[in-house]
């Protein structure tokens, strides 16, 4: 029977890539002001993956987290955000299904709008649950973030998988069914099939992003959202987390409520932890920003945040959820923070040398199907082990599958 009741997220968690170069590193080869990168433009470090790390490893780790707490009986759908595709045909999505050892009774889906793709299949998760609030869905969002080398976007590069199980009754966070939209037909931030980093008109994204972000608040406010003063604070997409200041400027300024630079740092900083590490995840960002402020030392239970997503070319959606009493009995703020700081720090010419592997076409790698064994990084749980016969050969290092099949 289809439900009324609360449906959110029941559990969150999110993996990075194993590398990762400080902007301390950065500023000392670009000839940049570090204060530009720590205080400019909000950010510390960036996640680099390894030669055998990708989207779908990063998000096997992140759900492997998520299934071993919860198991998959319930479990009928995994829906895969990303704009980091690796095949224009195959859903990364079942890539984990198999490393996972998931059963073969599921729908596995891939989902694509820049980096609101996330949001789009949390909010089909919701639907598909409160029509039959027996199931579980499991919402995988995971990106790498690569700009051209030595251009304004390259210091907000960045990688990260999030997973949410989505379930009624949730333990997290309860998503309310009001929400705002905005699309808009924009070249701020694309990304053609022959490329491997995006093109970007960075002044354009950002007025694009707090274009979208007006639209999405005032549809949000018109169909009966949340006024600011009962939110608690908001989650932004943060491609770099003073992303998030300038649009919380512009949501008060929007709102009519005057607020100091201080007072918008103060509000936003518990959601600022992760991204500032990690770089720009693209899909998982706004939920790497819901992370940290549940991981914070607050005081959450039974109050509203608001959600702001944004996906370049342009879609954006402005929603609310509310923390459930006891959420932080179910909190992996250690696992998270382990994920950070378990990264292999690398020097600028180590990662220049990765960078200039992923450009496509892939020179290293064998186009005509030839078996091409790729060394081993600094991953998990799962690797990318190498390419043969034009298919992608993923290994589940150790343990063996969680539910391995008969
Ligand atoms: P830039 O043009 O090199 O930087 O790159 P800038 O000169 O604008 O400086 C940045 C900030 O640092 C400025 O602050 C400077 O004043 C400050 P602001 O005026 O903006 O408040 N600054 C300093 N501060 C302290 N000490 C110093 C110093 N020097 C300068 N010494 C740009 C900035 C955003 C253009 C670039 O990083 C870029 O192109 N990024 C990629 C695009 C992007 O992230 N856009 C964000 C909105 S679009 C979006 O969110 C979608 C996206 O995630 C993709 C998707 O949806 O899939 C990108």
């Amino acid at each position: 029977m289809p439900t009324d009741g609360p449906v959110g997220i029941h559990d969150l968690t999110f993996r990075t890539a194993g590398l990762v170069l400080p902007h301390t590193e950065l500023a000392r080869h670009t000839g940049a002001c570090v204060t530009k990168y720590h205080q400019g433009i909000g950010q510390q470090a960036m996640s680099i993956p390894a030669t055998d790390e990708d989207i779908v490893t990063m998000a096997a780790e992140a759900a492997a987290a998520l299934m071993e707490r919860h198991g998959a009986d319930r479990l009928r759908t995994l829906l895969f955000a990303t704009e980091t595709g690796i095949d224009q045909s195959k859903a990364a999505g079942v890539y984990v299904h198999q490393l996972l050892g998931l059963g073969p009774h599921m729908r596995v889906v891939e989902l694509k709008q820049a980096c609101y793709g996330a949001t789009a299949a949390l909010q089909l998760a919701t639907a598909l649950v409160r029509r039959d609030p027996g199931q579980h869905v499991l919402v995988l969002a995971s990106d790498v973030a690569r700009y051209d080398l030595d251009s304004p976007g390259e210091a907000t590069q960045g990688a990260a998988a999030a997973a949410m199980l989505i379930a009624a009754d949730p333990a997290l966070v309860t998503i309310h069914p009001t929400s705002g939209l905005y699309t808009h037909d924009v070249m701020d931030f694309w990304r053609p099939n022959y490329r491997a980093t995006a093109l970007v008109d960075g002044k354009k994204s950002l007025a694009a992003y707090l274009q979208a972000l007006r639209g999405a608040w005032r549809d949000y406010r018109h169909r009966g959202g949340l006024d600011v003063a009962q939110l608690h604070t908001v989650c932004y997409h943060q491609p770099f987390t003073r992303m998030a200041h300038k649009a919380h400027a512009q949501l008060l300024q929007e709102a009519e409520v005057p607020a100091t630079a201080a007072e918008i740092a103060r509000a936003l900083a518990p959601t600022t932890s992760y991204n500032e590490l990690v770089g720009n995840s693209y899909t998982a960002s706004l939920y790497l920003a819901l992370a940290a402020l549940l991981d914070s030392d607050q005081q959450l239970d039974g109050r509203s945040v608001g959600f702001f997503s944004y996906g370049s070319g342009s879609v954006a959606e402005f929603f609310s959820g509310t923390v459930r009493t006891g959420y932080r009995h179910l909190l992996r703020t250690e696992e998270h923070l382990e994920a950070v700081q378990r990264r292999y720090p690398i020097d600028y010419d180590t990662y220049r040398r990765l960078h200039r592997m992923h450009r496509l076409p892939r020179q290293e790698l064998p186009v005509n199907g030839a078996q091409h064994d790729l060394p081993h990084g600094v991953s998990g749980r799962y690797r990318l082990a190498g390419f043969h016969e034009h298919q992608r050969i993923y290994e589940c290092v150790s343990p063996p599958p969680l539910f391995p099949q008969p």
